[in-house]
């Protein structure tokens, strides 16, 4: 237990990677710690206990901590995530989410259905032709993007531009816990682009109100003009789903490739029944989770079945090793079929439920079925993959792919 523990503090504080063994590592942690308290933080693994965290009134999302420069350099986003949904008191939280739960409707998605599928075409047709790709940056990073632009109703000549300002987000966060020499360090927002994104944003929520559309933006356009939202918690919405559906489908995407690679059986079905992609995504999104782990903050003393949690206290929801529970999953390092597809952690539980895991689903099918008779074979051996030194994303960095066709690739196999 003890040099477990010391392994996971020094992952943390290095942000090391644990590269392919993450999921070697999780099934050990929930298995031999499944409750672990250091340095005034909790890190939570066993299923049972992240489930009820989960939806623990006590035990809320709490915002990140950004170092004084950011607080200096970039107040206005600093505001942004301590206002944003998911950091709000629980009534406050749960009235914003009810206005975005309406946009993510299964009916609402369902007429994004063939848009993903042309952009999947779009992005799939020149690696297609080359006969391989470097999968990441060809696919796994700007098909989210161009989703959550389609989403959302950014208009197509801005995409590129609004796609680049989120990942100076996702930078500007990240500045509040990582060094800048740390390899996933990249160039934050500055305060000019912030502002200047959000005026963008604010502008397109007024052409909506003038001109109403069926988009996510003229969702929130009438639910402003209908006196249930302000200008500013529109706007914040809308920069925090750039926050949340970007880095989590581009690991997802790329996790479940390096599953197909480790189970070349489950590779060939898919080749030879698309429509198993649905179950093939739940699988491999458990087996490697891609947000490995969510946290939290103790707003008062309380108890948890025998546990006595601080007002104050940090506790770690770590989703990765909960799915790797044996007291919930028989098996739980084998990639089985006759597994529910719901009840993984990989998408959270209960009051902060992922808003875009319909969405993320959708997406990552369009992309299985399209290549389910070409399935990329990845050119590496897995072994040596480069992998996101962040922890909270276990993802390899690159993925150097080709394309097989499903006969070769199952024969091969
Ligand atoms: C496979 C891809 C995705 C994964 C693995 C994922 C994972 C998660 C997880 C684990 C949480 C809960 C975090 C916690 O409880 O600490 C969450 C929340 C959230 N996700 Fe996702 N997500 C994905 C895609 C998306 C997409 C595409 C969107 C939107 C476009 C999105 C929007 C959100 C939002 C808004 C929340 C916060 C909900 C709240 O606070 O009530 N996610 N996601």
């Amino acid at each position: 237990m003890a040099e477990i523990v010391q392994r996971l503090r020094e992952h943390f504080m290095r942000q090391e990677p644990f590269g392919m063994a993450a999921p070697t590592f999780f099934a050990e942690l929930v298995t031999r710690a499944p409750v672990v308290h250091f340095d005034g933080m909790w890190v939570i693994s066993a299923y049972e206990l992240v489930t009820r965290l989960c939806t623990h009134p006590d035990v809320p999302m709490a915002a990140p901590v950004f170092t004084e420069a950011v607080h200096r350099d970039n107040p206005q986003f600093v505001r942004f995530f301590r206002n944003t949904l998911s950091v709000r008191a629980p009534e406050e939280h749960m009235r914003l989410r009810s206005v975005l739960t309406g946009a993510f409707s299964g009916r609402h998605l369902a007429t994004l259905r063939t848009r993903i599928d042309e952009v999947v075409a779009e992005l799939l047709a020149d690696p297609l032709r080359a006969g391989g790709t470097e999968f990441v940056s060809a696919l796994a990073v700007p098909l989210p993007a161009r989703v959550t632009a389609v989403l959302l109703g950014i208009p197509p000549a801005d995409r590129d531009l609004v796609a680049a300002r989120a990942t100076g987000m996702m930078h500007q966060l990240s500045a509040g816990f990582l060094t800048e020499s740390h390899p996933e360090a990249g160039t934050p927002i500055t305060a000019a682009e912030f502002a200047e994104l959000r005026d963008y944003v604010a502008g397109l929520l007024v052409r909506r109100e003038a001109e109403p559309a069926d988009d996510l933006i003229g969702h929130l356009a009438q639910v402003r003009q209908a006196g249930k939202l302000t200008v500013d918690e529109a706007v914040d919405m809308v920069l925090l789903l750039f926050m949340t559906g970007l880095d989590t489908v581009t690991a997802a995407l790329t996790n479940t490739l390096v599953v197909l690679q480790e189970w070349p059986e489950v590779a060939a079905a898919l080749a030879a029944d698309p429509s198993c992609a649905d179950r093939v995504f739940a699988e491999a999104i458990r087996l490697r989770t891609p947000v490995a782990f969510g946290s939290r903050q103790v707003a008062r003393d309380v108890r948890v079945g025998s546990l006595e949690f601080n007002a104050g206290d940090t506790v770690i929801l770590t989703f990765a090793a909960a799915n790797l529970d044996p007291r919930k999953f028989a098996d739980p390092m084998e990639f089985r079929w006759d597994r529910p597809i719901t009840g993984n952690v990989a998408f959270g539980h209960g009051s902060y439920y992922c808003l875009g895991s319909a969405l993320a689903g959708m997406t990552a099918q369009s992309l299985l079925r399209a290549l389910h008779d070409c399935l990329p074979r990845i050119d590496r051996p897995l072994a040596d993959l480069p992998w996101r030194a962040s922890l909270a994303f276990p993802t390899p960095r690159l993925l150097p792919v080709t394309f097989a066709p499903a006969a070769a690739e199952s024969g091969a196999r």
